[in-house]
């Protein structure tokens, strides 16, 4: 067996916990060799509910789960882990935006930096609670030891949505669908750029020539899916949300094919496609299974480059709501 890899998962007892530990524990994101142990954090209200799921994870038996923790202190839950999945904070609810939780959720993650300053040190961190890509700055800003570019935010559901929609449309199988980049914020103006998409390896549009779906149906459908799902669910996505943080382990974790990549949101330096440094900015990616590079020399229309407009000014405007909380 390999050295165990320690995985903190917060929010461990709400619903995106509840399918996320059990993938994480079954080997299948770190291997049928690695043992894994499970740092489950939780408000002190939520330690039963964790405990149950606990017991769950027990009672499946994966030969790779090596240990399971339940934390109600942050600090003690982060001790030594390697990865930090931030999941644990409030949902959004029918009619609001995912930035109607910022003041709510935004101090969480303060606290969550600062822990994990103080607590690890080889630790790459997801933010999978919304906002995502504001919280994951809030927690980047006040954990100063760590590198920057280990903390992302996950907008791999997204990239999911889009190449399913795309899928479905032009009547072939998901993984025809390759090199589909969402831009910018998980939120209501991302932009997933259909126009460096490839469906079996062309251009998606030379396969799908009705671009005024692409401008309209496609758009806002991947925009607003969260919402959708709220409607209709009464609650927001979860299953769906585990699976796309465990594929966003995954893509970092393992090299890139060649020639497609992957969105994930990291931090802007500024010398990528004239996004502003200081983001946390959902751009394509390719990995070598340790660090992520931006993918250069993509072409950006005219269309794209007004919409990525959009989610830069969103970003820059939540950044300056969370300014107090940036350390
Ligand atoms: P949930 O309400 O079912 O569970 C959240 C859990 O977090 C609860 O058990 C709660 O006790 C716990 N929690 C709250 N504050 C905490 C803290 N400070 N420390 C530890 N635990 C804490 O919510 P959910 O459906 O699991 O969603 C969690 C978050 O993920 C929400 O913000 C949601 O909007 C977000 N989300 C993001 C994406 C994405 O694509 N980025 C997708 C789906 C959901
Ligand atoms: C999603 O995209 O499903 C999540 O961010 C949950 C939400 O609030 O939409």
């Amino acid at each position: 067996m390999k050295k165990p890899v320690h995985v903190a998962v917060t929010g461990a007892a709400g619903q995106i916990g509840y399918s996320l530990l059990f993938r994480l524990a079954s080997g299948e994101v770190f291997g049928e060799d690695t043992p894994v142990h499970l740092h489950m954090l939780e408000l002190p209200q939520a330690i039963k509910a964790a405990e149950g799921t606990a017991m769950e994870l027990e009672d499946c038996a994966f030969k790779t789960l090596a240990g399971i923790h339940i934390h109600d202190n942050a600090e003690a839950a982060f001790n030594g882990i390697h990865w930090a999945l931030l999941v644990g904070s409030m949902p959004r609810g029918p009619g609001m935006e995912r930035n109607d939780l910022i003041r709510a959720n935004g101090p969480i993650f303060v606290g969550q930096g600062k822990a994990l300053n103080r607590a690890a040190s080889d630790v790459r961190v997801v933010v999978v609670g919304n906002p995502c890509n504001t919280n994951a700055l809030i927690a980047q800003h006040n954990c100063k030891d760590i590198p920057p570019t280990r903390f992302s935010a996950m907008t791999a559901l997204d990239e999911n949505r889009a190449k399913w929609q795309v899928a479905a449309k032009a009547k072939v199988g998901v993984g025809q669908v390759t090199n589909m980049a969402i831009w910018g914020n998980h939120s209501s103006t991302m932009v997933p750029d259909f126009e460096n998409a490839l469906i079996d390896g062309k251009p998606l549009t030379s396969v799908l020539t009705d671009r005024k779906w692409l401008e309209t149906d496609f758009f806002t459908t991947v925009q607003k899916r969260g919402a959708a799902i709220i409607d209709a669910r009464g609650k927001s996505s979860a299953a769906s949300a585990a699976s796309a943080a465990i594929d966003h382990v995954k893509n970092l974790l393992n090299p890139t094919k060649t020639g497609d990549f992957f969105s994930a949101a990291v931090p802007s330096n500024g010398k990528h496609y004239g996004i502003p440094s200081g983001l946390m900015f959902s751009l394509p990616l390719r990995s070598n299974g340790k660090d992520w590079e931006v993918v250069e020399g993509i072409k950006l229309s005219d269309f794209t480059k007004a919409k990525i407009k959009l989610t830069t000014d969103e970003l820059l405007a939540e950044r300056e709501v969370v300014k107090e909380l940036l350390g």
